[in-house]
């Protein structure tokens, strides 16, 4: 069993790796060639927290496996991240376990890659400006996600705690300097986001985080933080006027994302608002953007594929290059 660390993994998978690994995974989860049932959530109320089992199969690749990820959005204050998670990857060839890795890095990885993927699919090839709302502990993975697919020169970055937004874009401006960009934080929102050519909102907010009438035409909006009923980050307006609508998982996004039940209830739409999931775009079943006018959103709520996929691709190169440690019960 090889057991992989952060550092492990970021030696042998690179962003962009990261973004084809997902892209091939909602690509196959569309399809229905993967066994992903829904994930099992267990709140733990006497920390604000909860404990998700992400359990999936995939033929193609031989491989299995179940994250174990949980959200405790109290860690911030405490200096850690609120997503905490590991990775047991199973060989489908003979049921081991072949290996164990830091599942808080894959699932930034991952997450930030199936941004990446939608940006990459959906936004306008000319996109210039960004916007990232929500700057913990997925927020890095997702600005350099974003940064790999679109030639961007400046992103905005928001979030509720202005200090966190300032040291944010600080670091970011020194660790992600390859890309050329300017990081910003303390600018208008009113001012900034109808500049914005690609949005993304990453919080663990229970209300909408901007006003959807600021965006505009030809913009690509990615919605990635809110994962359970009560959770919105994306405006009922925006969910309603968006000219085309994805997700990762339509079962799973019907189920667990507020963005989309909550307006839902209120009858502000109904399923068919939805054109389809990113994976039918990539497979050539259903079109993407159509003009460079439309608004086009993306909804994710993360599928346990995305992890299976990943964390095989990282297994393996991490076994080309001898990396990890070996270990056996
Ligand atoms: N879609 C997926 O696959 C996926 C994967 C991992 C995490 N998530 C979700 O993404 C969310 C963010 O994860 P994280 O690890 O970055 O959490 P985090 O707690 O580290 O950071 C969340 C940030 O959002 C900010 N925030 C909260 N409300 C805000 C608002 N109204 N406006 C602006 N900023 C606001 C907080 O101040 C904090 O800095 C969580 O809800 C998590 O469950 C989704």
């Amino acid at each position: 069993m090889l057991i992989l660390s952060k550092d492990d993994i970021k030696k042998v998978f690179s962003m962009k790796e990261a973004i084809e690994a997902v892209k091939q995974a909602f690509s196959i989860y569309s399809q229905g060639k993967s066994v992903v049932p829904l994930r099992i959530n267990i709140n733990v109320p006497k920390y604000q927290g909860q404990t998700l089992y992400m359990p999936s199969y995939v033929d193609e690749l031989d491989s299995g496996g179940v994250k174990i990820v949980s959200v405790f959005p109290g860690n911030i204050e405490k200096g850690m991240t609120s997503v905490q998670a590991a990775m047991v990857l199973v060989s489908e060839e003979t049921g081991e376990v072949c290996s164990i890795m830091d599942g808080t890095c894959l699932t930034q990885l991952r997450t930030g890659a199936a941004q990446g993927a939608a940006i990459d699919i959906l936004a306008r090839k000319d996109s210039k400006v960004g916007a990232l709302f929500g700057t913990g502990g997925q927020a890095a993975a997702q600005l350099e996600a974003m940064l790999t697919v679109r030639n961007l020169e400046r992103v905005y970055v928001f979030d509720i705690n202005k200090q966190r937004a300032n040291e944010f874009a600080e670091r970011m401006q020194n660790e992600l300097a390859d890309f050329g960009a300017e990081i910003i934080a303390d600018a208008g929102v009113e001012k900034v986001l109808p500049l914005a050519d690609v949005i993304t909102a990453v919080t663990t907010s229970k209300r909408p985080v901007f006003d959807g009438r600021l965006v505009k035409e030809g913009a690509h909006v990615n919605g990635v933080g809110a994962y359970t009923p009560d959770m919105q980050e994306i405006d009922e307006y925006l969910v309603k006027r968006a000219d085309r609508v994805y997700v990762d998982s339509k079962e799973a996004v019907l189920s667990e994302a507020g963005d989309f039940i909550i307006p839902m209830k209120n009858g502000a739409i109904d399923s068919g608002r939805i054109n389809g999931e990113l994976g039918e775009v990539i497979s050539g079943k259903i079109p993407g953007r159509q003009s460079e006018k439309e608004i086009t959103l993306f909804k994710t709520v993360g599928i346990a594929v995305q992890d299976v996929v990943t964390a095989h691709k990282i297994y393996t190169k991490a076994l080309e290059h001898g990396i990890g440690i070996k270990i056996q019960f």
